[in-house]
């Protein structure tokens, strides 16, 4: 479609950016509700992003999506923080408020409970104890969603010990409702009897990866299985959970659905995520 001088503009700021689906997704929105915008990749190095940030109210943006390794910088460069961003300490998500200000938002764990909501209809959070397994940014977004959607306890596994708990302690002291305990790696298969989710947030099990090495024999049947990573689609741990009965969800969800509020923000109309824009993202 042809972008007019008075097109909404907006895009997503990162280093390098050249393989973020984002234009892609927030582009097929744009076609399919004819909105008269734009959504480019900014290549931003970090020695200027702070300046790049800046310059979007000068620039007409109506705001960017902010990805790795910038969404820490972005956090503190940001005028205000939404309570989700404040307490995660990074922000994906910018917006341009009616007087100038750049609003920080982190609508990744938004993104990561209304996937799950809609691959596993009837999930709830509170249906059971949570296992997470990883404890890098995503893991973050993760664990912060589940306790503030009710999981009554979320156990954390890492490689690195030491992450995890450094995780535990920087989330755990807000308001939300349930708890985090860490524990070692070599527990994470005694701690899936009993637990009602599971959640890959390591890079294990992405193409050219070895798969998480997770033997899921004292899973619950009825519990859900979850991977951030979604290439392939059907990671090793999804395929494995999938042939012993149990519900999986794949994680293009996460992206498409974190993109939500942003949309709605800068294009103002509510996007909806459909087959055919999965389609669309994972396309190529
Ligand atoms: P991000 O911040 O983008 O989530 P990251 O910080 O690199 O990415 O985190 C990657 C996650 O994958 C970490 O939890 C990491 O564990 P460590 O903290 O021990 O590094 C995990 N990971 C990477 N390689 C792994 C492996 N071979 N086995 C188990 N976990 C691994």
């Amino acid at each position: 479609m042809t972008i007019s001088g008075k097109a909404k503009l907006a895009g997503v700021m990162g280093w390098p950016i050249g393989h973020s689906r984002s234009p892609r997704l927030h582009g097929y929105w744009l076609e399919r509700y004819g909105i008269d915008g734009a959504y480019v990749p900014l290549a931003v190095p970090p020695d200027r992003i702070e300046q790049a940030i800046r310059a979007l109210p000068a620039l007409g943006f109506r705001g960017c999506n902010v990805t790795v390794p910038h969404k820490e910088t972005a956090y503190r460069t940001v005028d205000r923080l939404d309570a989700t961003a404040r307490r995660m300490g990074a922000v994906n998500t910018i917006v341009v408020g009616e007087d100038g200000a750049l609003e920080g938002r982190n609508t990744d764990g938004f993104g990561f409970i209304e996937n799950l909501k809609s691959g596993a209809p009837g999930w709830k959070a509170s249906d059971g104890p949570a296992l997470v397994i990883g404890a890098g940014g995503a893991a973050r977004a993760v664990v912060a969603s589940l306790l503030d959607e009710g999981a009554p306890r979320v156990w954390l596994v890492n490689r690195t010990r030491a992450r995890a708990d450094e995780l535990a302690a920087d989330i755990g002291n807000s308001d939300g409702v349930g708890a985090i305990e860490t524990a070692d790696w070599v527990s994470r298969e005694t701690l899936l009897e009993g637990v009602a989710l599971v959640v890959n947030t390591t890079t294990q099990g992405m193409a050219g990866q070895p798969p998480l090495e997770l033997d899921l024999r004292a899973l619950p049947g009825s519990a859900v299985v979850t991977d951030i990573v979604y290439t392939p689609l059907m990671t090793p741990l999804l395929t494995a959970a999938q042939a012993r009965g149990n519900r999986v969800v794949d994680g293009v969800g996460m992206l498409l659905h974190q993109a939500r509020p942003g949309f709605a923000a800068w294009f103002g109309r509510e996007p909806e995520v459909t087959e055919g824009l999965k389609a669309a993202v994972l396309q190529g």
